[in-house]
């Protein structure tokens, strides 16, 4: 009986064979359709989650990814037959740019007949404003507090961002994504005209156009969650399975005079100026952050380059330490480390060193004249603070003198805007001022989104020009922008002791600040861009618009191309003759604590047609000594494995598997059903005839059983 089972089980064995063969065959078949009616969108970004203490926020889809019927909402009243008439749920809605506010988002985040959403970005930008942002930024971890300024702490007084939805920091359940190519939604449309497009109120047929939108995230819940997932995993694992990643990048900072960082204690009383280089905007990797960071650390970059040009700037009582703060959009990250590195004695200065603060927040949407100099009411009740920062308004003042700007003070009934400037006073009683172009809530309508571009802050061209030609053109905001440079910089020389006749000569150049607009904002790829970076770093500088989003994979290209500027308008050109290996070795010899040393790869030579015919053509390569240094930008939270903190900074970024949209015809449900009903019905043929096999198996192979005896 043994031998015969046996015979039976190799039947069996011989017919699964089959079956396993027609299965295959059905799948290669089923690709090669794939192949046929998927389109997949190619400019696409996502919405992605993200996870602090105590939240995630953000959005996702099913592991496998969403699918619905397409239908186009360009009007309010198309969501009706979304949201009750159409009898094809659930669908993805198409929804134009317009529309994506936070009411209707509301409505569709309550309806389970949504499995998607993609979003096509409005051109022009949306007259009557858009921010995905809080109405409160960074709300608990500035300065205020219930101890400290109580009665200013979540934004009593002024509301900033006033047209912040929040819509960023909100949890949705299913995945939304932006469409950035508006031929792609052309496409999309001219499939939901011909096939789903509901004529005089009766449903559509058969087949309909469908979008499968894929994000699936891995982590859930919060911060707390996942680290500590994480943390017993790397304990008891060589593989451990991470499921996010905190927010992490680099500050960028140098100091007019070297600062020898292996001398404690640091002797030098330092001025410090400060903006952040990163925005946010509801889609993963989309910050285009023109006025929310862009005009801000343009403005910083351009006077730096000011004062090291001034021949006395070396002879100042006082130094000057220049901060460029990464992640501030996510409760400071880049500040609150920079703070507690000092605190901490593991940066080069410690907060007692800090003579004073002048922070550049937005400044690229002025009213006429006006810069609002805000400052802290709290820290003014101490008076000899009071006088301090009350000076420092009277030279910033003094500074504008021959300008066409006015500086305006603002009453001690107001506090900060939101400002890395809070987590310093923070750490210590500092007089400090925040430039803005606002007095109260911001002029940016567009904070923290994806319309806060080049438009937004009205920098344009004339037409007909070539890229190296708008490289060079001075604009009318580059002028506008260069004036802030230039009170900022007098203002930094005077607080560092200078004198008012040298203060005077030192002035911003429009070209550079003109440069810098088109290289952060229009394209990174320039030659002045690639004249000055690392050859490694060339890859980083694309042919769009940079993105601010701090991001988990550091250092970004934002931050790397802000050095390399840094270093090329702070720093000093070595002798000609000096190698690629000579100027590496200096970076490690005598005077390695005192500065770094950056090889520029040097604009294309012009005796290039003589060389090979290499596409990449010849550089003309330099070596930069300058005081410019990264430090981390990762929250103190991580460090201290206090993922719960309410101190720092606790957002993490999920990781996925995949991220892709993709459009395709589905059959009618009865047509579904029919391939259904046959795999089923062969299904239940092969259990059959498995059954017939093995019951007559002693039939079928008895002989050959007999014959193995
Ligand atoms: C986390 O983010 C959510 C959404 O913005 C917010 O309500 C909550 O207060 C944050 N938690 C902490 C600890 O900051
Ligand atoms: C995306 O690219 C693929 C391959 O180049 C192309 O077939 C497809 O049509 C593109 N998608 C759209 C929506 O244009
Ligand atoms: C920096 O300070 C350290 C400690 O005081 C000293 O040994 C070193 O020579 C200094 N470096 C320079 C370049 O002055
Ligand atoms: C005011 O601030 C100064 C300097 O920061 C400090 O020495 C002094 O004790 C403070 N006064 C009061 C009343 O807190
Ligand atoms: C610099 O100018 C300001 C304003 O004109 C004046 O108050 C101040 O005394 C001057 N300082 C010096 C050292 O001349
Ligand atoms: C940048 O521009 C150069 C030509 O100037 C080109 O060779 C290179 O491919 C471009 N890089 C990117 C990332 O587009
Ligand atoms: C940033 O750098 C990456 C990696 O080199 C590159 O692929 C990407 O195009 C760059 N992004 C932008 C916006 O320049
Ligand atoms: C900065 O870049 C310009 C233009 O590429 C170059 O002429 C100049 O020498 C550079 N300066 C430094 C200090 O690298
Ligand atoms: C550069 O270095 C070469 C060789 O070391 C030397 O002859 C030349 O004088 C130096 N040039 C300058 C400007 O220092």
């Amino acid at each position: 009986m043994a031998a015969v089972e046996e015979e039976a089980g190799l039947a069996g064995f011989l017919l699964r064979g089959i079956l396993l063969f027609a299965v295959a065959g059905g799948s290669v078949w089923c690709n090669s359709v794939e192949r046929k009616i998927y389109i997949p969108l190619n400019r696409t970004a996502t919405c992605v989650r993200l996870l602090n203490a105590t939240h995630q926020i953000g959005c996702q889809s099913s592991m496998n990814g969403d699918t619905g019927v397409i239908h186009v909402v360009e009007e309010e009243a198309d969501l009706k037959w979304v949201l009750e008439e159409g009898p094809h749920a659930p669908y993805v809605v198409l929804l134009d740019g317009e529309l994506f506010t936070g009411e209707l988002m509301q409505r569709l985040k309550g309806s389970s007949r949504i499995s998607g959403l993609a979003v096509a970005i409005a051109k022009p930008i949306p007259s009557k404003g858009f921010s995905p942002g809080l109405k409160c930024p960074n709300d608990g971890f500035g300065v205020y507090n219930g101890s400290y300024g109580p009665e200013f702490a979540h934004c009593n007084v002024t509301a900033w961002n006033l047209l912040g939805s929040g819509l960023s920091y909100q949890d949705f359940g299913f995945p939304i994504f932006l469409l950035q190519d508006q031929k792609e939604t052309e496409v999309i449309k001219e499939y939901y005209k011909k096939h789903n497009r509901p004529e005089g109120g009766l449903p559509p047929e058969y087949p309909l156009c469908a979008m499968q939108l894929s994000s699936h995230m891995h982590a859930v819940t919060s911060t707390v969650t996942c680290m500590r997932r994480s943390a017993i995993q790397s304990t008891f694992s060589l593989n451990p399975e991470v499921v996010c990643d905190p927010l992490t990048d680099f500050n960028v900072w140098s100091s007019v005079k070297p600062i020898n960082g292996s001398e404690k204690p640091p002797p030098d009383s330092v001025v410090m100026a400060a903006a952040r280089i990163d925005s946010h905007s509801f889609f993963w990797n989309v910050a285009p952050g023109a006025e929310s960071a862009v005009g801000s650390f343009v403005a910083l970059l351009a006077a730096a380059e000011a004062i090291h040009k001034a021949p006395e700037a070396q002879a100042l009582p006082r130094n000057i330490l220049f901060a460029f703060f990464q992640g501030e959009t996510f409760d400071y990250i880049g500040s609150s480390r920079m703070v507690y590195d000092m605190q901490n004695g593991k940066f080069p200065i410690n907060l007692d060193n800090i003579h004073s603060f002048l922070e550049i927040s937005q400044v690229a949407l002025r009213n006429g004249s006006d810069l609002w100099m805000h400052t802290d009411p709290v820290s003014q009740r101490n008076h000899s603070l009071q006088s301090a920062v009350q000076a420092m308004v009277g030279t910033l003042k003094n500074a504008s003198g021959s300008t066409s700007l006015s500086l305006r003070e603002i009453g001690l009934t107001q506090p900060l805007p939101p400002s890395s400037f809070q987590r310093f006073l923070r750490g210590r009683p500092i007089p400090g001022v925040v430039l803005a172009d606002h007095q109260t809530t911001f002029h940016n309508r567009y904070f923290q989104s994806i319309y806060d571009t080049a438009e937004n802050i009205r920098l344009q061209y004339p037409e007909g020009l070539t890229p190296e030609e708008e490289l060079n053109h001075v604009t009318d905001l580059a002028k506008s922008l260069a004036e802030v440079s230039t009170v900022v910089a007098r203002a930094l020389f005077l607080l560092a002791g200078g004198s008012n006749d040298s203060a005077l000569a030192v002035e911003a150049d429009p070209e550079t600040v003109t440069r810098l607009l088109y290289g952060f904002l229009v394209k990174a790829n320039n030659s002045w861009f690639q004249a000055i970076v690392k050859p490694e770093v060339q890859p980083y500088l694309g042919d769009d618009p940079l993105q601010y989003y701090i991001a988990v994979s550091s250092p970004v290209n934002t931050t790397l191309v802000v050095q390399a500027v840094l270093v090329n308008l702070t720093g000093t050109r070595m002798n000609e003759s000096i190698t690629k290996e000579q100027c590496q070795n200096l970076g490690r010899g005598a005077q390695a604590d005192l500065y770094e040393y950056y090889w520029a790869q040097g604009p294309l030579s012009s005796s290039n047609a003589s060389s090979s015919s290499s596409s990449s053509g010849k550089r003309s390569p330099w070596c930069v000594r300058s005081g410019v240094a990264l430090s981390v930008a990762s929250s103190p939270a991580f460090e201290l494995e206090d993922w719960a903190s309410q101190e720092f900074s606790t957002w993490t970024e999920s990781r996925w598997k995949e991220l892709h949209a993709r459009i395709f015809l589905v059959a009618s449900k009865q047509l579904e059903m029919v391939t259904l009903s046959v795999g089923i019905l062969i299904l239940l043929l092969s259990f059959g005839a498995t059954y017939f096999i093995n019951a007559k198996a002693d039939l079928l192979f008895g002989d050959a059983g007999g014959v193995a005896y």
